[in-house]
């Protein structure tokens, strides 16, 4: 009903009679008035007035599923939204809707996390409104071994709609970091529940430091956010919707085509390789040039002594 009425002020450019809407619903004339309170406090901006009626004002840059899906193209991701003003994770809560009966393509969206989860365990700084934390939950039918190459595509998609929304060029170092100028604007989380044949599901966490004017002293040197590089507000309705679009997008052609088609669109991004770097991984430190991805979306470094290593995981630093 609150959509609905939603949807009627967008129509109408000037005011609406609440006897209009009660009409055109069915519903009584307080009933609307109830449902023009919850907008307001959603962040609607609602002019009223006595005897005319309302008038919507302005939209709050809140991630909310109707405005967000408004924006979308897309035919799987983002039809069923999920969404919460504040969750520990929505990796956490894609994972116990995953376990759930679920419907493919669902996205879950978060104003604030409390326990963000960044990759090798590390903590994804999410305060209340400023950024975008979403994650998607999937059920691809792809074999176990081709898991990695979503978090490429994922870089791939994000970077894109990055660039669409700012115009500044963005860096992917590899797996998932996306970068403006050296610092970190966004990242992807991938987990999976799987056997040995079979994914249940996917859980796909994108990261996206939008409005941030600052930071914690500790990311001070190394994070930014979209706000910080263009100097005005963006908005992250509009940045969501952007990169869902070529989520999917990038998403259909890895299924119909494979990965090579995305792994060509991933280096456009690509600010490691060619670099000499250091790759620090579970057991060990490896030095040498970054070469390439390979065909699984590995990365190939090469050493001192001329041996390559295909990393799966790993976190890589530029060698200064
Ligand atoms: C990284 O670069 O370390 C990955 C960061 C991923 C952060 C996102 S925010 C939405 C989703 N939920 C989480 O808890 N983490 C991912």
């Amino acid at each position: 009903m609150k959509n609905e009425v939603l949807r009627f002020l967008r129509e109408q450019e000037e005011y609406l009679s609440g006897e209009e809407i009660s009409r055109r619903l069915g519903i009584s004339r307080t009933a609307v008035w109830k449902q023009i309170n919850t907008l307001k406090k959603e962040g609607y901006e609602i002019a009223s007035q006595t005897r005319i009626g309302y008038r919507l004002i302005s939209v709050p840059d809140r991630l909310y599923p109707e405005e967000i899906q408004k924006q979308l193209r897309t035919n799987l991701v983002g039809r069923n939204m999920i969404y919460r003003e504040r969750v520990d994770s929505t990796n956490i809560l894609a994972r116990q809707t995953g376990e759930t009966g679920f419907v493919d393509g669902t996205v879950i969206l978060a104003e604030e996390q409390t326990a963000g989860k960044g990759r090798l365990g590390r903590v994804w700084h999410s305060p209340m409104g400023t950024g975008i934390n979403m994650s998607l939950l999937l059920r691809p039918a792809i074999p176990v071994s081709d898991a990695a190459k979503i978090t490429l595509l994922t870089g791939a998609a994000v970077a894109r709609g990055l660039e669409e929304i700012t115009g500044l060029k963005i860096g992917i170092k590899w797996p998932n970091d996306l970068q403006i100028q050296g610092k970190k604007v966004s990242g992807i989380l991938t987990e999976i529940k799987a056997d040995m044949d079979q994914i249940h599901y996917l859980i796909v966490g994108i990261g996206i430091n939008v409005n941030e004017q600052d930071f914690p002293e500790e990311l001070r040197e190394t994070a930014t956010s979209l706000h910080m590089e263009v100097g005005r507000q963006v908005s992250r309705i509009e940045t969501a919707a952007v990169v869902l679009n070529h989520w999917e997008e990038i998403y259909q052609r890895f299924l119909t085509q494979g990965f090579t088609v995305v792994r060509e669109e991933w280096k456009q991004y690509a600010v490691t390789l060619g670099k000499e770097v250091h790759v620090r991984t579970i057991n060990e430190t490896i030095h040498g040039q970054a070469l390439d991805i390979d065909e699984d979306g590995l990365l190939l470094v090469q050493d001192e002594d001329h041996q390559i290593h295909r990393i799966m995981a790993g976190d890589v630093t530029l060698r200064t």
